[in-house]
């Protein structure tokens, strides 16, 4: 398989018609950088930074040459960051995919009354995807636009392509995103089948012709069956894709000795996508709990080996009616998931199962199970992993909360910026669990350039601190003066939200020129040793807006030990948080930040109310026995 490098989107042949990322002026990304970090150092720290960050500037310095290399690049290539973003976002993190690296989207519970129900769900739904490629194969995927900021713009499309061709080979320094090449004419493919922590072929174009869902389902339940017999029953090879990159990729190597187990790695690695047939799992069906078995399978004894990581698409159907996709993040952003998978439950919805009460009476040979040849190294080195898993899901500490006082509508009545406003929300909430403000990523989508994907809004603005504090340190502050601070703080992050959207964040800058120093083989340069930039990259709040316009959500880790995950997705009327952390630390509870976090949203509520009695149309202010009932389902929330 070829190594990615695809140049184009919405035109095969490439150059999309999209403009080139651009590149910011030196000076700006420094002077944003030193306003970025001032609030998060020390006096001390601070003072250092400064000192450096000057130096670096200065003309004829250094940062002037290694701008002057990235100019030389951005002529010369579609995307200058590209590469060098994917590498350090994705391909050296060494870190295992699931929970740390691998998004989930939950879907609505599915109400299964037999083991059969959840087979034609499955069977329903890889119609859909195959519907769904059809469309990409033929490139007739209509062209996203950006919708909300700088609304009405064309997006790069290049990540839908890569939904269901690519794959991440782990490696023993850094992974590779490999692809395959598609095709218009339906070419013999196939999907991997999961289910009991056995692998199974299933063709899906089987002379030219794509199965249709009835024989979908026949051979879904031949798998059922097959992977039923104890005596044919291999260990749970899946739980290895689960390890940390390095580990992963030797015991891979392990595993190429045999020629048997090359030709299974081969069928996995060139599939169009993973269906996991998982066994009932959560104790309770909550939302929370779903989320976790989407993100992490349960570990060992539940689902954990029911999975291959290194696939971005694994559609998950739990025989409890808990279901939804986990995927491998370097190929696509979850905006794209989330546009395939609300096409796949559209598709669900409006296009009724095709089934007929007969199996299928076409005799199309039995999918295949894929043989593993098991020496005891590779029994030893799936134990070490199923350890490392087991760590990893009892580290999880997950919550999903679902936010019903107001949505988006009400903040878009008070004129400001729901995601922006949002995001400050998430700032009271740090603030008032840990009384500082840390560094803080916000993915902010680069579409609207050729293979963009996105940079980071750095949402710890000094407003949004003055603001926090005064929200939380009980000296008074007037309310006029709070809304006046809440408007800077919004103010601010909607001008950081529109640099970065317009390809002027400083990550992907600072990423570049210390990247293009290393590709000249100069000593890496101070700035990037200095302790202000290990802690700007330190992100303990790792954030996501992921709306969606069906009924799911998405969810992740996080990505530091101390850190929170919070994807969140604003509906009208309500916002749907997932936060997650680790128990290992002992300074975050999911739970805890939850709670700071709704506190937090009725206080910025009543403060909008109060301050603008005439735009609170969609919230009515909470009237005393609203305010007890409120109380008392807080309580019972939190269990007080
Ligand atoms: N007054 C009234 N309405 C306003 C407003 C204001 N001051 N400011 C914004 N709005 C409206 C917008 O017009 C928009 O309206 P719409 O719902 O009719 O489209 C709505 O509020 C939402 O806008 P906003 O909250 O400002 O956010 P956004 O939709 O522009 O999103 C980002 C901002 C940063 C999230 C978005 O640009 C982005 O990059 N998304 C991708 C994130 C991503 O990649 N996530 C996945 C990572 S894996």
């Amino acid at each position: 398989m070829p190594v990615l490098d695809r140049e184009s989107s919405q035109d095969p042949k490439g150059g999309d018609g999209l403009p080139k990322l651009p590149l910011p002026a030196l000076k700006d990304t420094l002077d944003m950088y030193l306003k970025c970090m001032k609030h998060l150092l020390t006096e001390d720290q601070y003072l250092k930074t400064l000192n450096i960050v000057k130096q670096f500037g200065a003309p004829g310095g250094l940062g002037e040459l290694l701008q002057r290399k990235l100019t030389e690049r951005r002529a010369n290539q579609a995307n200058w960051v590209y590469d060098y973003w994917l590498n350090d976002m994705y391909l050296n993190n060494r870190m295992a995919l699931p929970v740390n690296s691998s998004p989930a989207i939950v879907f609505p519970q599915q109400s299964f009354r037999a083991p059969i129900d959840s087979l034609r769900f499955a069977a329903h739904l890889i119609s859909g995807v195959l519907e769904y490629k059809s469309l990409l194969d033929s490139r007739a995927l209509p062209v996203d636009y950006a919708r909300g900021q700088l609304a009405g713009t064309p997006l790069c499309m290049e990540q839908y392509y890569r939904l269901f061709t690519s794959y991440r080979l782990p490696g023993a320094e850094r992974d590779t995103l490999v692809a395959q090449e598609s095709s218009v004419m339906p070419e013999p493919e196939h999907i991997i089948v999961a289910c009991k922590n056995q692998f199974f072929v299933l063709d899906v174009v089987i002379n030219f012709r794509r199965l249709k869902e009835r024989d979908l389902l026949t051979q879904l339940e031949k798998i059922v069956r097959m992977a039923e017999s104890e005596e044919e029953r291999l260990p749970p090879i899946g739980i290895l894709s689960s390890d940390g990159r390095k580990e992963w990729s030797e015991s891979r190597c392990v595993l190429m000795r045999e020629s048997t187990n090359r030709d299974s790695l081969d069928m996995i690695e060139r599939c169009l996508c993973v269906v996991c047939l998982d066994e009932g799992s959560a104790p309770l069906l909550n939302d929370t709990n779903r989320a976790l078995m989407m993100l992490h399978g349960g570990g060992v004894a539940k689902n954990g080996g029911n999975r291959w990581y290194d696939k971005p698409m694994q559609l998950i159907i739990g025989a409890d009616g808990c279901c939804g996709v986990v995927c491998e993040h370097s190929p696509f952003e979850g905006i794209v998931l989330v546009q395939c998978t609300e096409y796949l439950l559209k598709y669900m919805v409006g296009s009724p199962s095709k089934l007929v009460r007969a199996a299928s009476v076409s005799e199309l040979p039995a999918p295949r199970r894929l043989r593993w040849k098991c020496t005891p190294e590779i029994h030893k080195l799936l134990s070490a992993s199923a350890d490392k898993l087991q760590r990893l899901v009892m580290n999880l500490d997950m919550k999903v909360h679902k936010f019903t006082d107001y949505g988006k509508e009400f903040i878009k009545k008070h004129k400001m910026s729901p995601d922006a406003y949002i995001q400050i929300a998430l700032q009271l909430a740090y603030y008032r669990c840990h009384g500082r403000t840390v560094s803080t990523y916000e993915s902010a989508s680069i579409r609207r350039f050729q293979k963009g994907r996105v940079d980071n809004i750095r949402s710890a603005t000094p407003e949004a601190l003055l603001f926090v504090k005064a929200m939380t340190d009980g000296k008074f502050t007037s309310d006029p003066e709070k809304m006046e601070m809440l408007r800077s703080a919004i103010t601010a992050q909607t001008k950081y939200t529109i640099l970065a959207i317009t390809g002027m964040g400083i990550d992907n800058h600072l990423l570049g020129l210390r990247e293009i120093a290393k590709d000249m083989k100069i000593e890496k340069p101070e700035i990037f040793n200095d302790e202000a930039y290990r802690i700007s990259n330190q992100f303990i709040l790792s954030t996501s807006q992921v709306p969606t316009t069906v009924e799911m959500f998405c969810c992740y880790g996080p990505v530091v030990p101390n850190g929170y995950g919070v994807c969140y997705n604003p509906q009208s009327d309500h916002i749907i948080f997932c936060v997650s952390s680790f128990h290992e630390s002992p300074q975050t509870s999911s739970a805890e930040f939850v709670k700071c976090l709704v506190e937090g949203l009725f206080d910025m509520g009543d403060l909008c109310n109060k301050c603008n009695p005439g735009s609170n149309s969609n919230k009515p202010t909470l009237t005393l026995e609203m305010q007890t009932q409120t109380e008392a389902n807080w309580r019972k929330l939190f269990a007080l």
